[in-house]
């Protein structure tokens, strides 16, 4: 189920690696947008009736045999539409112009020539995309990654840009409203590329650009109201931001039909039970169970060494309290989730049509089946930093919605080897030190995660006159902007000597401190 928005532009895609950044441009101005791929896409003209269509680029060429083509529909339509590379390639192709390979030498992307990186273009006309932005005459920078190119475009367009590469740089049909570029505007490298997006949506598709949080967060309450009736909704909470926005908007929707279960497994870091208990009980004042489960997970730990044996066994240990909860509080008919938006976008393959593979978040993974409940997923249609604009529309914090990220088998895997509860303590108090000394020194918001590592190896030191046998302690600190690739944030040593001496002299258990310096790839962010 998805809110009807009053203006919403359709983003049809073709398979390319950045179509999520379109999507998140058209919203930027203030536009609700929703992906849809190609095959599917004519379903999802008939259900949204955008303003407007965008069609993505594609790692396929036009000219292969079989490669994806826009459904008719959106020709037929009279809508405007704007073809980002692909885009405007199999919209020429559609309408009776001419794609060519780059070199048309051979089959794999270099050899086909065409441009990737950046580039420049120069204006040559102007046009309603430039409004308040470009000039006649003037050069910009813009991102190319093309291999084939337009050739010959349809009938009625004109060349309003030109690169070196890409005589058809940017193209316009004022009449119809279509518009192609051979660059791609959705990515940052083409500055001015978000206010080309807003020009096309505003200007041309005619959108008033009043999407906000605020709108979007009544449109849900309404939606959630009407899925859920008069009926008992379950959320398990993890302390994470989306679990708790998901919980807070369904709280405003239904009051007291929601029950929230935070299952403390002893696996959390240094006060963190409390601070949701405070934040949904007394601030929310949202029912609120809390299990305390730590002896149970720290017998079932004990012994265990092997990485994916202590996931898994925090996973089905997790479900099996989270139902035997469930039940205590008289079941549910539908469990929240804070499922996000790129969870559920599905992948498209150029070849075999939009693939099967949509991913599924599960924060209690195979509960529902189990369960025989609904789902209730008020984030779906949201990226990460859209729920962080909801949470604050919610009354969340900025400390709070600004969260890293924390994995939910939680300081487990930051333990290698046994799990114990003293060497949870030990971590606890080493890992707050660390993040306090981020904090204050105005560091935490420019990482994505950062957190301390107990390791199962001890070392000698000295302090004060006496032989010390104590464990080492490691310390990781990642910039990313989605946990897929990561680098290693770079402190200034003096930063470190802090924390480290801080460490060691307060954290009994504890003799020294090491930093880990490695990107991922080869490293993951996590320990284990
Ligand atoms: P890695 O260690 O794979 O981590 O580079 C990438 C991101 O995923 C988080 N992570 C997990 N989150 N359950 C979770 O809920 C897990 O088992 C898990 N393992 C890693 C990690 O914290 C980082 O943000």
């Amino acid at each position: 189920m998805s809110i009807a928005h009053e203006e919403t532009i359709l983003i049809v895609d073709f398979g390319s690696q950045v179509t999520q950044l379109i999507a998140r441009r058209v919203r930027e101005a203030g536009v609700y947008s929703e992906i849809a791929p190609f095959n599917s896409a004519e379903e999802a003209f008939h259900r949204l009736k955008p303003k407007g269509v965008i069609l993505s680029g594609s790692p396929a060429g036009v000219p292969e045999e079989g490669s994806p083509r826009a459904p008719q529909v959106i020709f037929d339509s009279g809508l405007p539409i704007l073809g980002i590379c692909y885009g405007q390639q199999v919209m020429t192709h559609q309408l009776g112009g001419e794609v060519r390979p780059g070199h048309e030498t051979g089959p794999d992307d270099l050899s086909r020539g065409g441009e990737f990186g950046r580039a420049y273009l120069t204006v040559t006309e102007g046009c309603v995309l430039f409004d308040g932005l470009w000039e006649v005459g003037e050069r910009h920078q813009v991102w190319m990654s093309h291999g084939d190119k337009v050739t010959r475009f349809a009938e009625g367009f004109r060349i309003v840009a030109t690169s070196e590469g890409a005589p058809f740089a940017l193209i316009a049909d004022d009449e119809r409203r279509y518009y192609g570029t051979q660059f791609h505007p959705e990515v940052v490298h083409t500055p001015d590329g978000g206010k080309l997006i807003a020009n096309f949506v505003r200007h041309v598709c005619g959108c008033a650009g009043d999407w906000t949080m605020a709108e979007y967060k009544d449109a849900k309450i309404a939606e959630i109201r009407e899925q859920v009736g008069d009926k008992k909704v379950i959320c398990g909470l993890s302390g994470g931001v989306d679990s708790s926005v998901a919980a807070i908007l369904i709280h405003e929707a239904i009051g007291d039909q929601l029950t929230c279960v935070f299952v403390d497994h002893g696996l959390l870091r240094l006060n963190e039970r409390e601070q949701v208990e405070t934040l949904f009980r007394d601030h929310y004042n949202i029912p609120l169970v809390v299990v305390d489960a730590e002896a149970r997970f720290m017998k079932g730990l004990a012994g265990e060494t092997d990485p994916e044996r202590k996931r898994k066994f925090i996973g089905g240990e997790f479900i099996e309290v989270f139902d035997e909860e469930a039940a205590r509080v008289g079941g549910a008919d539908f469990l929240a989730q804070g499922t996000l938006y790129p969870d559920v976008i599905e992948s498209v393959s150029f070849t075999g049509g939009p693939s099967v593979t949509i991913k599924s978040h599960h924060n209690v993974g195979g509960l529902p089946a189990r369960m025989n409940m609904k789902l209730v997923e008020p984030l779906r249609e949201l990226f990460k930093d859209e729920v962080r604009d909801l949470g604050r529309e919610l009354g969340l914090n900025d400390q709070f919605v600004g969260r890293h990220p924390f994995p939910g088998p939680g300081l487990a895997i930051r333990i290698p080897g046994e799990v114990t509860k003293e060497r949870c303590d030990i971590l606890r108090k080493a890992d707050a030190i660390y993040l306090e000394e981020i904090r204050s020194a105005g560091l935490y918001d420019a990482i994505w995660q950062a957190f301390a590592v107990l390791l199962p190896v001890k070392t000698v030191g000295v302090m004060g006159d006496s032989r010390t046998y104590d464990n080492v302690c490691g310390l990781r600190a990642v910039t990313s902007t989605d946990g897929m690739t990561a680098d290693v944030y770079p402190f200034d040593a003096s930063f470190l000597t802090r924390v480290s001496t801080r460490i060691v002299n307060e954290v009994k258990g504890i003799n020294r401190v090491v930093y880990d310096y490695t990107s991922k790839p080869p490293g993951t962010i996590e320990w284990e």
